[in-house]
This record gives structure tokens, C-alpha cells and sequence, in this order.
């Protein structure tokens, strides 16, 4: 498979692109961050995850060149470990926080990752939709995980698809 493909590299007809963020991205995700969580990262959270950590991969979804979502992850050994993901919420609904899910799955797939987990809290009940849709499914909690409230998480896991997996890994960000 293209580079192009995996990536989306391209825009579609519909204007939807996925690329590695950069630095500059930074004050366009700093909206789209506190646009959906109540404990955002700041800044330097994101610096220093592009700068300093080498497991971490960020990337960017564009919608006719306009950041409109990201999503990250570390991958350690053969699991991905996803940090965060999130749209622009006047782009919510649309299925594409599915397709920028998906596509991580897929660079993770890409990487050689044979497995992925996340934690969502427990009250966000859209998050854990999607992530069942694509096949993840519920191990246990992390209690008052989440410092602003005491909520817990819940922490889900999924296989990559072997067909992803198999590809072999040609991603490198
Ligand atoms: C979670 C998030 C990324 C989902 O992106 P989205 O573009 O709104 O979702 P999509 O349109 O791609 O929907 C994909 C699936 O998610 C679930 N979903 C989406 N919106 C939903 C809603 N309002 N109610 C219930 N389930 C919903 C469904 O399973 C849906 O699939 P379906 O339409 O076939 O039923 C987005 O809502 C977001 O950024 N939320 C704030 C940040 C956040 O909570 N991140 C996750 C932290 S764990």
C-alpha cells in the first residue's frame, strides 16, 4: 500500500487528510483541546511529547487543510497505548472521529503494535461507543483516575486486525 493511502495522505473529496503533527500545530490543538476536555494538556504537554518521548506518535486530521482533530499514542514493544483523541466539536457526528480513530489503528498496525488500550471515563459513553464499534472491549477500572472529578476509568483493550498487522511495518514519524 501507498504511503499516500495509509496516511491519507491525499485529500479526498471530501477534504479529509491525516498527517504527523509539529509544533505548529500546537495552538490549533490547544483549541480543540480545551474545546473537549475538562483536564487538557497544556502546551508544553505536547511539546514535550513531540521533542522528548520517543514512543510518542501524534498525528492530525485536516479538513481542506484546517486541523479539525488529532489523536496520539505510544507505542511500547508490540502496544499502543493511546494518550488522547478528539474533534473539533462542530465536526462531531460525522464519523470522523472513527476515521481518525481507525487510521491510528492502522499506523499503529503499520508499526508492528499487534494490540491497543486506552482508558475513557467511565461517563463518556460516546468515547467507549466508538471504541466498542471497533473492537475494543472493557478489562477493568482505574479508580478516580481523573483528578478534576475522582471519576474512574474505564481501561479497554483491542487486537489489531492480523490483515493490518501483517502489512508489516512501514510507518516512521
Ligand atoms: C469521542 C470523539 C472523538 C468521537 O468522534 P465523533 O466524530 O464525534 O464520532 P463519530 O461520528 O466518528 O462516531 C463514531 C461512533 O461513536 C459513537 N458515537 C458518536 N457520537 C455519539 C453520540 N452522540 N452518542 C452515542 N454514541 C456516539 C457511535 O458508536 C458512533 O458510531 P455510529 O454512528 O455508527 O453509531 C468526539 O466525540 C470527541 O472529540 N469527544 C471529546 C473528546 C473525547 O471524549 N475523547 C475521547 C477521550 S477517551
Amino acid at each position: 500500500m501507498e504511503e499516500a493511502q495509509i496516511m491519507g495522505g491525499l485529500h479526498g473529496a471530501d477534504g479529509i487528510r491525516f498527517r504527523p503533527m509539529t509544533l505548529d500545530d500546537i495552538p490549533d490543538v490547544m483549541v480543540i483541546e480545551h474545546e473537549s476536555f475538562t483536564l487538557p494538556w497544556t502546551e508544553n504537554a505536547f511539546r514535550s511529547e513531540m521533542t522528548q518521548n520517543h514512543f510518542a506518535k501524534y498525528i492530525i486530521m485536516e479538513k481542506n487543510g484546517d486541523p479539525i482533530g488529532y489523536a496520539g499514542m505510544w507505542t511500547v514493544v508490540d502496544e499502543a497505548h493511546v494518550t488522547n483523541i478528539a474533534v473539533r466539536t462542530a465536526y462531531r457526528g460525522q464519523h470522523l472521529g472513527e476515521r481518525l480513530m481507525r487510521e491510528m489503528m492502522l499506523m499503529a498496525g503499520r508499526m508492528g503494535m499487534t494490540k491497543m488500550t486506552l482508558e475513557a471515563r467511565v461517563s463518556n459513553t460516546v468515547a467507549q461507543s466508538l471504541y466498542s464499534k471497533l473492537g475494543f472491549r472493557p478489562v477493568g477500572l482505574r479508580k478516580a483516575y481523573y483528578s478534576d472529578n475522582q471519576e474512574d476509568a474505564l481501561i479497554m483493550w483491542c487486537d489489531l486486525p492480523e490483515d493490518i498487522v501483517a502489512e508489516g511495518s512501514e510507518w516512521n514519524l
